[in-house]
């Protein structure tokens, strides 16, 4: 709400009215006054007489008897006021605007004084009258102001989390959030903690105390709490460390949360020197055990600097160069800085806290250490398309209707999957390449119009051509995306110079997926060709298979990848 005040009203008696008036200013004259053009400028001059009668004062040009175009028309308009209600102004009524003619008072509440249309809130903010001098406006959302002419910053009130940017707009705000966190204020955390193997090392020297000891093993405790346990998930395993290593448990030794935090709850204090070297020792041997590929982590908590420090430097390289991330975690004042360096993986693996208490402060910090960011992944997929007469005619119309199945469930565009067709029988060519189609619908126009060649295929040249040229940046191909051929033949007639062609792009890390239709269908051949057995189909009629086992595909093409 916002209350003004009136000018005009303040004068005792008289209202000026003045006017510089331009053309564009949406002033009509009465009628009869034909001026045209701009009126710009102020000029004193003679006026004509009928000039004059209008109202206007212009300059004429020499002795010509007519208006100039270039005029200005000022009024000076008395105002004659009559008395008003209590809360109404008294003001011109909109036919006396023109002078010199008299023009008549009229009473209005003071919202409605500047005229129709003409509103004193800004922004389409709705004007109240209060009495004859204040009025106070009622601004639509994301405005403020006493007229409405402040937009309200939205991010003042730091609506963004996670350290998200905030850009304000008209009653509203958008966040730009890092990489890890979406959603409307970057409140959803995309992070999650993927399966892994992680060991914790407990310090149990002498410079601990037991109740610090059983804070380290709360701190672990409430890690387990916030993952899954499982052999697919997350596994762990304790190793408490003073003169020796001991495996409280090993990474299999429990599959699920509770029994993981029971065994927790009976590791006990062995008070003694701080051997790290030992400890991370034996956490590269309970890894090892662990075949998983999956990430793999030691955490070390510890108070002080180690007894064994040259060989606690050595055996974090080795855990380091076998690909394991290394987080330190000194609690204290007695730690050795440049030792908690030495061991991490990376300097922000370093956490330091003051004392036991603060363990769970970095909960977080941890748990988004080990988590992944998991982010969508498009690919760009190359139709291999055999068009030979080593396929027959009901194969090769089986092939078109795969492609337009599998166009149809692939989300297609510039940022999302692109797709390149090459078709071969003797020569290969490239139909349409990466660049060309950006949405599945013109795609699939141009499938019901491909036919064959009554020429058998050259397999060989035609994967060549797909190895040199099927992905290159010219034809729309883009780095970093998984790139993948679905290759559509009966296999028969391939060769054996062919499958090395085939090795070669699996070598450079090209997907492959063999799609046969019919009887003839070479399996044995078209197990070798696909990268793995599953990305082997064997569509048609005598195989009650149709295309919507290609489905599957779309998570291959369109996926999630996690990382951080
Ligand atoms: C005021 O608004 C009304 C309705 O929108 C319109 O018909 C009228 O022409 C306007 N008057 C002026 C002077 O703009
Ligand atoms: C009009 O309203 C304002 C605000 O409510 C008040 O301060 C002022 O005294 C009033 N004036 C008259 C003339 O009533
Ligand atoms: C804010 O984000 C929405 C949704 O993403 C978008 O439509 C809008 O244009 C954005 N506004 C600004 C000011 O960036
Ligand atoms: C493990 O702990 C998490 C978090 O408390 C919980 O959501 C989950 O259900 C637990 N799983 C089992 C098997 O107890
Ligand atoms: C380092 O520690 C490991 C494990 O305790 C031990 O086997 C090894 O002998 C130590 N090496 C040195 C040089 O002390
Ligand atoms: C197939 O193409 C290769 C070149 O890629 C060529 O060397 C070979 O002779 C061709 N085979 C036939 C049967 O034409
Ligand atoms: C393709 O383009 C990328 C960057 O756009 C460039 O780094 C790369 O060298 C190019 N590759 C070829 C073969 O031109
Ligand atoms: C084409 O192959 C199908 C089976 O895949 C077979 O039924 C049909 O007879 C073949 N047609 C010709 C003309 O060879
Ligand atoms: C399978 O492929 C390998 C090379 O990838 C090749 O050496 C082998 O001969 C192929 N087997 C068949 C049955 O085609």
């Amino acid at each position: 709400m916002a209350v003004y005040f009136q000018i005009c009203s303040f004068l005792p008696f008289a209202c000026f009215l003045y006017i510089a008036a331009q053309a564009q200013e949406n002033i009509h004259l009465p009628e009869g006054i034909g001026i045209g053009g701009k009126i710009a400028k102020s000029f004193l001059g003679v006026s004509p007489d009928w000039c004059f009668d209008a109202g206007l004062e212009s300059v004429c040009e020499s002795k010509h008897l007519q208006c100039h175009t270039e005029q200005v028309r000022t009024y000076l308009c008395t105002l004659r006021p009559i008395p008003c209600p209590d809360n109404q102004i008294c003001t011109l009524s909109e036919l006396d605007y023109w002078c010199p003619a008299h023009f008549t008072s009229v009473c209005v509440p003071i919202c409605d004084a500047l005229g129709p249309n003409v509103s004193r809130c800004e922004n389409g903010g709705t004007c109240n009258n209060i009495n004859s001098t204040h009025f106070s406006c009622n601004c639509v959302p994301g405005y403020t102001g006493l007229d409405c002419n402040t937009d309200i910053n939205e991010c003042e009130s730091n609506p963004c989390q996670n350290a998200g940017m905030c850009k304000d707009s008209i009653n509203d705000y958008n966040c730009t959030c890092p990489n890890r966190y979406d959603g409307k204020d970057c409140e959803l955390d995309r992070c999650k903690m993927g399966p892994a193997d992680v060991v914790f090392l407990v310090d149990s020297s002498i410079s601990q105390e037991s109740g610090n000891f059983k804070k380290q093993l709360s701190f672990i405790k409430d890690f387990v709490k916030t993952v899954y346990i499982g052999p697919t998930f997350v596994q762990v395993s304790v190793i408490t460390f003073s003169f020796d290593a001991t495996v409280e448990f090993d990474l299999t030794s429990h599959t699920d949360n509770s029994s993981v935090l029971a065994a927790i709850d009976n590791i006990e204090y062995k008070p003694g020197a701080t051997h790290t070297g030992a400890a991370l020792s034996a956490a590269r041997t309970v890894l090892l055990q662990s075949t998983r590929m999956v990430r793999k982590y030691v955490i070390v908590l510890t108070d002080g600097m180690s007894s064994d420090i040259l060989n606690t430097t050595y055996q974090a390289k080795l855990l380091k160069v076998a690909g394991v991330n290394i987080v330190a975690i000194g609690i204290g004042s007695q730690i050795l800085h440049k030792e908690l360096i030495d061991i991490a993986s990376d300097d922000d693996r370093v956490f330091t806290v003051s004392n036991h208490d603060s363990l769970n402060k970095i909960q977080t910090q941890i748990g988004s250490y080990l988590c992944e960011v998991c982010r969508n992944e498009v690919s760009d997929v190359l139709y291999l398309l055999d068009a030979s007469s080593s396929v027959n005619l009901s194969e090769f119309h089986g092939a078109l209707d795969s492609l337009q199945h599998l166009t149809s469930i692939l989300t297609i565009g510039r940022d999302k999957v692109r797709v390149s067709l090459v078709r071969f029988a003797t020569e290969p060519e490239i139909v349409f390449d990466f660049q060309k189609y950006t949405s599945s619908i013109e795609m699939q126009r141009t499938f019901s119009v491909l036919y064959q060649y009554p020429m058998p295929a050259n397999y060989t040249k035609a994967l060549e051509f797909v190895y040199h040229n099927g992905f290159t940046n010219a034809s729309g191909a883009r780095e970093g995306k998984r790139q993948v051929i679905i290759f559509l033949t009966n296999g028969n007639n391939m060769d054996s110079e062919a499958s090395k062609t085939i090795d070669l792009l699996k070598n450079e890390g090209k997907i492959i997926v063999a799609i046969g239709h019919g009887n003839f269908v070479n399996r044995e051949k078209l197990l070798n060709i696909s990268s793995y057995p599953y990305m082997f189909y064997h569509l048609g009629e005598d195989q009650y298979t149709d295309n919507s086992v290609l489905n599957s595909l779309k998570g291959l093409l369109e996926y999630n990848t996690c990382s951080l």
